[in-house]
């Protein structure tokens, strides 16, 4: 039967990376991210429900850097659904979610929302999904949150709250601010790759 979500499935080493791409792009964004950041890897890469004047996002917002909190919570839940979903068709164990933009917020209220989801989380120009979350516990669960120095979308102290929320639900963070603005460098994919490649 096919799966909640549109996707691309990648088959290849574990744990798969989950990519959820950023407002306006869809399922075939970044994989070639995911291959630079983990070559060899399965890759599960779902496209966001909801559409913003015709462009896929992950949850509604009411205004740029204004979330719609209850659409978060909802749209959490099916992810995490779908998640569950691929686990079972594909044979997979929990993925490392890499997140851009949009997506990264998502898999932020992931991590937040449904602790036992994801395996750990790379989350570029990151924010706070919510004022609120529930906390963890999200037991260790290594998350690397790498924002823009000069961001205009992502203020730093936002960024380095997000870091707090999920230091406090448990998670072990590394936050890392580098040179440039919400779009991605190739620091970006230095820096992941190598974190990735860190991990058990
Ligand atoms: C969001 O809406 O999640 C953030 O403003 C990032 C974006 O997608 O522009």
């Amino acid at each position: 039967a096919a799966l909640s979500f549109q996707h691309v499935f990648e088959p290849g080493s574990e744990p798969p990376l989950l990519l959820l791409h950023g407002t306006g792009g869809d399922e075939h964004d970044l994989l070639p991210v995911g291959r630079l950041l983990a070559p060899g890897r399965a890759l599960l890469s779902p496209r966001g429900q909801v559409l913003e004047r015709g462009a896929p996002r992950f949850f509604r917002r009411l205004a740029e850097g204004v979330f719609d909190e209850v659409d978060i919570r909802r749209r959490a839940a099916d992810l995490a659904a779908f998640v569950g979903e691929a686990r079972a068709a594909y044979g997979l164990s929990a993925p490392v979610a890499v997140g851009f933009s949009n997506g990264a917020n998502m898999a932020a209220a992931l991590l937040l929302l449904h602790p036992d989801v994801l395996a750990g989380a790379v989350l570029l120009r990151a924010m706070v999904p919510l004022d609120e979350p529930g906390s963890g516990p999200l037991d260790g669960r290594p998350v690397l949150i790498l924002s823009g120095a000069m961001d205009p979308i992502v203020p730093e102290a936002n960024a380095q709250q997000l870091a707090r929320q999920l230091e406090e639900a448990g998670a072990r963070v590394r936050h890392e601010i580098l040179p440039g603005g919400h779009n991605l460098g190739q620091q970006d994919v230095t820096r992941a790759a190598a974190w990735l490649g860190g991990l058990p």
